[in-house]
């Protein structure tokens, strides 16, 4: 077993560290303050190679492995959750299901563009279409329906919570075709956002992620062509799930890269901050939060590792990414929250950003599968 990163891994680590740093501390307080999408730190990480990062390079990627993957989600949630949601969306839930399973045409067509996170210049990404009013956690109650019409699916239905929802230009939707054969009865259909019949919703008033693009889609009538359905028919569900396990490991990177971020600020606070006549790292209550803090990101970090490590051996990762996103997501939240009590009146307020990673950590406990939906996967893994 070996604990060292190749130079290629430090490389893509202190790139993204860099253009955290340079591209997205600036302004991150006001984008959060306007709920303004950073599109042009997203057009910046396409230019990277950011955006398709484990994808082929003959169909746009960066041939990168998940563990850099992972690396590089961690040093840019550090500084900025709004950004890395939509390159962790863009890379683990639409990028790397149509590299998987998508038809040759459809990786030409689709998955080159997205991987690259633009065409003719113009940004181009894609957003992962589940949730539901009425289908969160509970993914197989698919309501939006894909009529089967001979050569083409007639779309209709409501989608709610979608990352990247206005600033996407595809659309991965999940639909019911056959309500009789249940979850087998579902479809995963390559949808354009351009198409006649989409409307997309208002941007949801968010706690925190605040820059990030989420919004409700619906669908009237949508004419969705056959071959632009992923897999067999019926295969819907299973793609859903399958690339869920490559997400989990996305938004655990990103809880893990707030934990970080927040405890890299509590470390520096600690040894700036004097109270009863000393820096306050030398208070007790403050060391055994701060080690507290370390050891738990340290655990989540082999977590994130593991999980990335058995994915690119070609393993079945999907026990070992449900374990890193609960453990990482309930980190982030135990860690922001302790780092804004280090801070104490200054963490309240929104210039020593500590708030900010309370408040993004939140939604690492729900989406891509809340804390209690890991809890079933793992349960499930373990119990059979
Ligand atoms: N791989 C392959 N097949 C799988 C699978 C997997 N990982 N997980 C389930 N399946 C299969 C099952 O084997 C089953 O098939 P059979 O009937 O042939 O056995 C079928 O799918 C249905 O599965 P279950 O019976 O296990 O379904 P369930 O109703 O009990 O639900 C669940 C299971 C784990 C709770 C699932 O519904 C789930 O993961 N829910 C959470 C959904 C989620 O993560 N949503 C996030 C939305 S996306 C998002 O947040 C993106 C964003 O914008 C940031």
């Amino acid at each position: 077993m070996e604990f060292q990163f190749t130079e290629e891994q430090l490389m893509i680590q202190r790139a993204a560290r860099d253009f955290a740093q340079n591209e997205c501390l600036p302004g991150v307080i006001e984008r959060d303050e306007q709920q303004k999408f950073p599109k042009e730190q997203i057009e910046q990480l396409a230019d990277l190679g950011f955006m398709g990062m484990m994808v082929d390079p003959q169909y746009g990627g960066a041939g990168m492995d998940t563990v850099s993957y992972v690396l590089a989600m961690e040093e840019i949630s550090k500084i900025d959750a709004s950004t890395s949601v939509c390159m962790s969306v863009n890379n683990s839930l639409v990028c790397w299901g149509l590299d998987k399973y998508g038809t040759e045409e459809q990786k030409q067509k689709y998955l080159t563009p997205l991987a690259k996170g633009k065409k003719d210049g113009e940004l181009y990404i894609g957003a992962f279409l589940l949730s539901e009013p009425e289908a969160g956690s509970d993914a197989t109650s698919q309501r939006t329906t894909a009529e089967d019409c001979g050569d083409y699916y007639l779309l209709n239905g409501t989608k709610n919570w979608i990352t990247n929802g206005n600033s996407a230009s595809v659309y991965l939707v999940m639909a019911q075709t056959d309500a009789s054969k249940g979850s087998h009865g579902i479809n995963t259909l390559i949808v354009e956002k351009k198409w006649p019949g989409i409307v997309v919703g208002a941007k949801e008033n968010k706690l925190g992620i605040r820059g990030s693009d989420t919004h409700s889609i619906l669908f009237n009538d949508v004419k969705v062509p056959k071959e632009n359905r992923i897999g067999d028919d019926g295969f819907g569900f299973t793609f859903a799930m399958k690339t869920l396990a490559g997400g989990r490991i996305g938004i655990a990177s990103q809880a893990l890269g707030i934990a970080g971020g927040a405890y890299e600020l509590s470390l520096k606070y600690s040894k700036e901050r004097k109270a009863f006549g000393t820096e306050i790292m030398n208070h007790q209550a403050i060391q055994f939060k701060l080690s507290d803090m370390a050891t738990r990101i340290e655990a989540a970090r082999l977590l994130c590792l593991r999980a990335a490590w058995e994915k690119d051996e070609g393993k079945d990762f999907t026990l070992s990414s449900s374990m890193a996103k609960l453990y990482a997501a309930e980190t982030a939240m135990w860690v922001a929250t302790e780092a804004v009590q280090i801070h104490g009146g200054y963490g309240y307020v929104k210039e020593y950003h500590v708030e900010r990673l309370m408040r993004d950590a939140k939604i690492t406990q729900i989406y891509e599968g809340t804390s209690e939906v890991q809890k079933i996967v793992i349960g499930r893994a373990i119990l059979k």
